[in-house]
């Protein structure tokens, strides 16, 4: 029996629980993760060798690779997800809840001997900054060396965080593929299960998550362990854990702004996140601290301080292009683990939206020849980059800084194609609580949910650990606090014109609202008050550079009273879902919003 130290570490919850999990697993092997660059290069030409990766041409994008999973593992399994508090009422209508016992019995069913045949790879990570008091340890043991490899790329993995960790607590996140070898039995390229279990035990704060080897489903540091486990340690501590960017403004001025802004997935949080400005900003820059994750807690100044617990970006590929996104274009030009893009006949990859026009021949996703007529998507429309986040051109000097960065602005935004305009500032905290969450989106390829439009609240809907009632909760009970509040604003660059097309040209021009909110954090500019909250008018704008007229700015501000009422009608059934539960400034700022549209004109127009 290991005792005092086993060479790595002297943590002995640590260790019992590694051999517990090998006793009921079964690997042939079992490997501790140093997080070298060495044993980085190790697993991914192990990975090349079984045929699980493809190095990309060196030359074109040196240190690459393509991975191409199971077409039946392709996203984040929302309907397999759980978190079992012993009360369903505490997991919230927002969550699937299985009893923990009758789980864990299931659990235990599907991880007995599920190793066979596998090495199981011991990954230590910290999120957030080593060693910041905003940060946390955990532990993934998985069979999976493509995810030991992304956790390398997506946290402080390895030795380093043992050290820190010490004999301390950490978050234990059990991850099987669930695709046991039989001796002799030859291995598949993207193992995995058809049977799923995403599975979160809040009262042990652990994750056990079974089947799928991608993204969110397999790399436990980031949704699993940053938001469904982290709210529920920030509800019972005092701080935030969102699904939010982090970015640094800096004017020609030289203040300094920071905004954090929740998008739900695939709704552009990577692109505000790296955002270059266009022609006319000069001086101003935009610096990224994080592109998926937020963990925000009080600081001694008084104000709210964010890190972001991740070290690398697993973004969405498709979209990509130096129009939209230039800074990621040059990230991904080295060092990548590209998941389900095609393959060029040079050994480039390739995807929808990407500069210039299809090649004549390719290589797709699933590893069939594809030509520009075939009709199928070359790429899958939620293949990911994997890339550490100093690869970033524009990463914030700040970016590890253990004290996180102090927060100005919030920023809620949703992709709704009508009714919400272009930006507005609540009118208060309460008020901008209750913008956030009653915050709707349009369906994305990130989850295999496919509702065509949901509330998704502040972009948690999937990730909050709790009832989402306490979670609104617990977001007003900031006011009550000794805090400089940050401000809140709602977004949308994604109206549409009656021809179905996007009237906001977006991207880097979302710098012009970007520039409002600074302003209005740092009270240089005025704003109107409309009947959803303080909106800027056509002249409040900076519009050097882009032709936008006051019409055109019509389409995206005006609010008819009827989509106004409306929205506020079709909020009831969110707020019902949540019955005795939901706090009563939810309803008292719906009744608010109802009133006002009853005396609002026709159509409130922006630019009058
Ligand atoms: P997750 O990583 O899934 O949490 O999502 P994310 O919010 O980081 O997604 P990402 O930035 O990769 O979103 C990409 C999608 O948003 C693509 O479909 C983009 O075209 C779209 N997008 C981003 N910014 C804009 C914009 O300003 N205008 C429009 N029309 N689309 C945008
Ligand atoms: C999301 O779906 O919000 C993501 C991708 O950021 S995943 O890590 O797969 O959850
Ligand atoms: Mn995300």
């Amino acid at each position: 029996m290991a005792q005092a130290s086993n060479g790595k570490t002297t943590n002995q919850k640590l260790i019992a629980w590694v051999e517990e999990v090998a006793a009921l697993t079964k690997p042939d092997d079992i490997y501790w993760c140093d997080g070298s660059q060495e044993e980085y290069d190790r697993l991914c030409g192990e990975m090349v060798e079984s045929g699980m990766m493809i190095p990309l041409n060196q030359e074109l994008r040196p240190g690459c690779f393509l991975a191409r999973s199971d077409p039946n593992d392709v996203a984040r399994v929302e309907n397999r997800t759980f978190v079992c508090w012993d009360d369903p009422e505490d997991a919230g209508p927002n969550n699937n809840w299985i009893a923990p016992d009758e789980m864990r019995e299931t659990m235990n069913g599907l991880f007995d001997g599920c190793m066979r045949g596998r090495t199981m790879y011991v990954v230590p990570f910290s999120m957030g900054p080593m060693g910041s008091h905003i940060a946390h340890i955990g532990v993934q043991l998985s069979d999976s060396p493509y995810v030991a490899a992304s956790m390398k790329i997506m946290t402080r993995m390895g030795q380093a965080a043992l050290d820190v960790l010490g004999d301390g607590d950490f978050v234990p996140c059990l991850h099987s593929v669930g695709a046991p070898l039989e001796p002799g039995q030859e291995d598949v390229v993207w193992p995995c299960n058809e049977t799923k279990y995403i599975v979160h035990y809040p009262q042990d704060r652990s994750i056990w998550s079974y089947g799928s080897g991608y993204g969110g489903n397999a790399l436990l540091g980031k949704k699993c362990f940053s938001l469904r486990i982290a709210s529920i340690m920030a509800k019972e501590e005092g701080w935030l854990a969102e699904h939010m960017l982090i970015l640094g403004l800096t004017s020609p001025k030289g203040e300094k702004t920071y905004i954090a802004a929740a998008f739900p997935s695939a709704c552009g949080k990577t692109n505000l996140a790296m955002l270059i400005p266009p022609e006319g900003y000069e001086g101003w820059t935009v610096s990224t601290v994080g592109d998926d994750i937020a963990w925000i807690k009080p600081g001694d100044d008084g104000k709210l301080h964010a890190i972001n617990p991740e070290a690398g970006y697993f973004g969405v590929v498709p979209g990509t292009s130096t129009k939209t996104n230039p800074n990621a274009m040059k990230m991904i030009t080295r060092d990548t683990i590209f998941t389900n893009v095609a393959l060029t006949d040079d050994g480039d990859v390739w995807w929808e939206g990407k500069d210039g026009d299809a090649p004549d021949h390719l290589i797709d996703w699933q590893g069939n020849d594809w030509t520009p007529d075939c009709g199928r998507l070359a790429a899958h429309a939620n293949a990911r980059f994997t890339v550490a986040a100093i690869n970033c051109p524009s990463l914030d000097p700040a970016w590890d800084d253990p004290a996180g960065v102090p927060i100005d602005a919030f920023v809620f935004g949703g992709r709704l194609s009508s009714t919400f305009p272009l930006v507005y500032e609540a009118k208060d905290w309460e008020h901008g609580v209750y913008m956030a969450a009653t915050m709707g989106s349009e369906a994305t390829a990130a989850a295999d949910n496919q509702a065509a439009i949901r509330r998704d609240p502040m972009a948690m809907l999937p990730f909050c650990g709790y009832n989402m009632a306490d979670y609104f909760t617990h977001w007003l009970g900031f006011a009550d606090k000794n805090i400089q509040l940050p401000k809140i604003f709602r977004v949308n660059w994604f109206r549409k014109d009656d021809a179905g097309k996007f009237i906001w040209p977006g991207f880097g021009e979302n710098m012009r609202v970007l520039e409002w909110v600074c302003e209005r954090v740092q009270g240089n500019v005025d704003s109107v008050e409309g009947p959803l909250g303080n909106m800027p008018r056509y002249q409040d704008l900076n519009w050097s550079g882009l032709e936008f007229s006051s019409d055109d700015f019509g389409g995206i501000m005006d609010l008819a009273r009827e989509d106004g009422s409306n929205e506020a009608n079709s909020q009831k059934e969110l707020f019902d879902s949540f019955a005795g539960r939901l706090p009563d400034e939810m309803e008292a700022q719906r009744q608010a919003l109802l009133s006002d549209m009853e005396s609002a004109p026709e159509v409130w127009r922006a630019a009058s």
